[in-house]
Formats: C-alpha cells, structure tokens, sequence
C-alpha cells in the first residue's frame, strides 16, 4: 500500500482536504502535512509529487508561512494552488503584490499555453474558481505563464524543465469545472503516478494487515451503527471472524427502527462472522435526562452513559488485546497537523475512549480514509446499500433534535415524523442529493383544530441542508409538494403535533442541528 505517494503541504486553506481528495479521485494515495514539516522528513517519503495549498496570508509579509527554496530543488514536481502559486513565484525570485480589487468566484480563465501538460484535454476558456486579493506579477525566472483572466495576467505559469508548476485558481473546488483533469494531469502526466490506490486492494491490503497484527488476539468494537463503525466492524469481521466483539448501545435516541436494522445486520441472523452484544439502555439513558434541558448537559450525559454502558459490557468480556475506533482521515487532519489550519472539529463523537476497558492497544483501521472512500470500501465490503449512504447522525442523536427536555414520547414523535419525512424525501428521489436532512422537535406548542376540536400540540421543524464539508450549509430547496405531502402525513399520522414548519437558516448564523 502507498507505493506511490503524493504530499499536500497546508498552508491553511480551507480547501486542503478537497485538494487531497481530488488527488485520491485519480486513484493516486495522497496525504496532508503542515508546511513545518522538516524537509528532510519529506524526502524520506519520497513523494512522487508535492501540492502546496491555498492560505490566508500574503507571502511577502513578515512571519507568513513559507518554505525553503530547497523544496523546489529536489527534483520532485511540486504544484503551488493560489497562496502556493504566490509562495513559489515570492521565494524564486518572482514578485506578488497586493491587487486593486479581489477576484473573486467563477472567472474565465483563458488557457495561452495549449500544450502545456496541466492544461491537456483542458478547453481553451475554462471556467475556474478564484479567490485572492494578492496576485503575481512577475513571474519567477524560467517560468512562463501559460494562462490568465481578464483581470490577472498570470493565472497559471510553469518552469516545465524544474518540474514545477503554479495555478492562481483553486482547481480542488467543483467550481473550477476541469479542476480535477488539471489535478489528474499533474499527478498521473506530470508526476508520472500509476494510479495504483484503489479501494478494492486497500480492502484486500487491510484484511492482511489485520490479520497479521491480531493473530489470534480478541477485540472489541463499539458499533454505532453509523457508517465508520459499520465500515470497520465488517473490515474485521472479514480479517478476524469471531475473534470480534461488536457492542452496540441502543440509547433510545436512534432514527425509527435503527437498532433492530442494526441487529438484523450485525446479529446473528446477519451476514457476518462476530460476536454481537446489543445493550438496550433506553430507560436507563431517559432516566438520565429527565428534567435536564441545556443542549450541552445533554450532550454530556449522553456522551458519559455511552462510556459507560459499554465499560460495564466490556468488563463482562474481561481483557481485551486491541479496541477498534473508527477514525477517519478528516478527524486525524482536524485534530490539528500542528500548521497554519485551525483546530475545526467541535463535535467530537460521544464519549472519547473508556477509561476502564482492559485493552492494549488501538486498532484504527479506516483512519487514512476519508468519508466517501469509507463508503466506497463499505461497497467493496458488500455492506448494503442503505447502511452505505446513510444520513451523517450525530453521535447524541435524537437528543440534540429535541429541543428542552427528552421524554419518551417526545422521542417517539421525532423518530415518527422524521421516518415520514425520510420517507417522503426518498420518494422524490432527493435522499442522495442533500447533503443533510432530519425533522426536528421545537419545544413550542401552539392552538389548532383537527376535526371539530381544539388541539394544543407541538411543531416539528423540518431540516434539509446542503453542505460540502458541513461547516457551513445553505438550506435545501425541497420542492413544495414535497414539504406539503409530509406536512400533512405527519399532522395526520404522528400523535401530538399540529403544526410543521420548515428551517430556512442557512449556517452559519444557525447550526445544522438544532441543539
Ligand atoms: P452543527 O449542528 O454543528 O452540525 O451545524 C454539523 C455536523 O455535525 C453533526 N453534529 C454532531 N456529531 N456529535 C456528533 O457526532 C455531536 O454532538 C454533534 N453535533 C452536531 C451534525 O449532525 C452535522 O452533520
């Protein structure tokens, strides 16, 4: 595995993992370090190519990131994408300086240079994405510059014979719409890359790896139910059998139905060769959250009781040599590679690791994998479709989409009226497109009238958002009929409510959840 590897040096932009994701899109393994990582720890993976991203700075400010020119002599193609671009032009002796006005958005891009490798099979006006304030306008001796836009006479430039390469435009975002062919020539054309990471020889790779580190040891997985913890549990399954353990906690603040779709999988009427332990802690966890009302105690207790539920089956196994998590790459680059990029996770999944579960060691299989690489090895797995694309759910569930206080009944109505919902959505053939959609239960009762009599009962809010990397989201535009058919299901269906709205907010100001 990773014979073939390809580094994202992050210099803070938003977009570092789309740039890493792109790259694995031309089955090319890529991986992303801060810009202080030490040269020398560079030139021992023996990149075959290395991308430098986008960032917020100006290259020509005292204290900005920046890297040695020595980089650039290594003999190892190296593509600088806007800030990148800037910084390659500023330390070879280019110039960049700040422009009269941002380009900003969708901009015609005019390719001048139509053989260069970058721009092949490229149209001639191509729309890209732009955003920067800075722009370079002097080229760095030996490069040529091989497109530009109205407003930026330097849009992209090369020195082909140093293997280098600058783009002013961020050919990550699907908005530059030959992004990723720019991408993919300048991994597989210019840096020469077979395209040799595949999920089908991950999959294959993994399994031999498991096996090798286990032996004959037993492990432990937490199962959500989620799409990671699936992922792995089967991943194991396959490697291990029934040296396996999967404990699945049902809280009670699961989607309509989900623990016995999880059972019906992972029990042993399923497929897979494991041991599975399904906990039904419901009364246990509403008894815990009666009265308490405030989002993050909720989020607390839930989180605390997950841990530990799952100590106490963990204690009836008895020791334990390895405990799976179901990392993945976006939380191991969220964490923090020690660069420019902000510390972004906030949501940390329930609980963290137990305190007193008698293991040795951890076992992260998917942890260099990101989301739809997950699903795409879920497939490869033979995991069933709809546990493969299944909404994103946070980790406290149905708790944070109950506004004030979690009772059972008011469980009851948001898992009723978000079945509906889903229901509804997935007949209009609209459950792949949003990014994100649930009903929630507002804590509000309002008057209406149903037959001949006065009801006092609760809104549901209805959530539908599209989002790329759920930091930021606009709301879906579900087709009127769509809201109305459920609207009106869910009045006619679901005891205790009477009225259903629909949440226009984008994020922010709002939070995807409610709490
Ligand atoms: P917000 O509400 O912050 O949600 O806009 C962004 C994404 O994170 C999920 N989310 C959570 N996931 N534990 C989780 O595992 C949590 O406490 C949590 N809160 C929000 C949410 O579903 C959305 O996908």
């Amino acid at each position: 595995m990773k014979k073939e590897l390809v580094i994202v040096l992050d210099f803070g932009g938003q977009y570092n993992q789309l740039v890493a994701r792109r790259v694995r899109e031309c089955n090319v393994y890529c991986e992303i370090y801060s810009y202080k990582t030490d040269l020398e720890k560079i030139k021992a993976m023996n990149p075959k190519g290395i991308i430098l991203t986008g960032g917020p700075n100006s290259c020509y400010e005292e204290g900005a990131p920046t890297y040695s020119k020595e980089l650039f002599e290594l003999g190892i193609p190296v593509l600088g994408l806007c800030y990148g671009a800037q910084l390659m032009m500023h330390v070879l002796g280019g110039k960049v300086e700040k422009a009269d006005a941002r380009e900003y958005g969708k901009t015609e891009v005019i390719v001048d240079k139509k053989e260069s490798k970058i721009f092949e099979g490229v149209s001639e006006k191509t729309i890209c994405w732009m955003s920067h304030f800075d722009y370079i306008s002097k080229v760095a001796p030996g490069f040529e510059i091989t497109s530009h836009t109205d407003n930026c006479p330097c849009a992209s430039c090369e020195n082909t014979e140093a293997g280098l390469y600058a783009i002013q435009f961020h050919p990550e975002v699907l908005h530059t719409q030959e992004g990723t062919k720019m991408l993919y020539n300048f991994v597989r054309g210019v840096c020469g890359c077979s395209g040799d990471w595949r999920m089908d020889s991950f999959v294959d790779e993994q399994i031999k790896a498991i096996r090798e580190k286990v032996g004959d040891g037993k492990v432990l997985c937490a199962l959500s139910g989620g799409v990671d913890s699936s992922v792995a549990a089967v991943l194991l399954s396959k490697a291990i059998g029934n040296q396996l353990t999967c404990v699945f906690v049902d809280h009670g603040l699961l989607r309509k139905n989900e623990g016995d779709e999880v059972e019906a999988v992972f029990g042993p009427e399923g497929p897979y060769e494991l041991n599975f332990i399904r906990v039904n802690a419901q009364e246990r966890y509403y008894n815990k959250l009666a009265g308490v009302v405030e989002p993050e105690a909720k989020r607390k207790i839930i989180g605390e009781e997950f841990i530990r539920v799952f100590e106490e089956e963990a204690k009836k196994i008895g020791a334990v040599d390895f405990l799976v998590q179901g990392t993945i790459y976006p939380d191991v680059v969220e964490s923090g590679l020690g660069g420019e990029s902000a510390v972004i996770k906030s949501h940390h999944n329930v609980g963290g690791l137990p305190d007193h579960v008698d293991f040795k060691e951890i076992i992260e299989p998917l942890r260099d994998l990101f989301k739809d690489e997950v699903r795409k090895a879920g497939l490869e797995l033979g995991i069933p479709e709809n546990l493969v694309f299944r909404q994103p759910f946070p980790g406290p569930g149905l708790g944070i989409r109950i506004i004030g206080e979690v009772t059972a009944d008011k469980v009851r109505i948001v898992q009723d009226a978000d079945a509906i919902y889903r229901e509804e959505v997935a007949k209009a053939g609209l459950d792949r497109s949003i990014g994100q959609y649930f009903a929630a239960l507002t804590n509000m009762r309002s008057v209406g009238v149903m037959g001949d009599e006065r009801t006092y009962d609760y809104a549901i809010a209805l959530r539908a958002v599209n989002t790329i990397d759920f930091m930021t989201a606009e709301a879906a535009e579900i087709p009127y009929e769509v809201l109305n058919k459920t609207m009106s299901r869910i009045i006619n269906e679901v005891r205790g409510v009477n009225r259903v709205m629909y949440d226009l907010t984008s994020k922010p100001p709002g939070t995807i959840e409610f709490e």
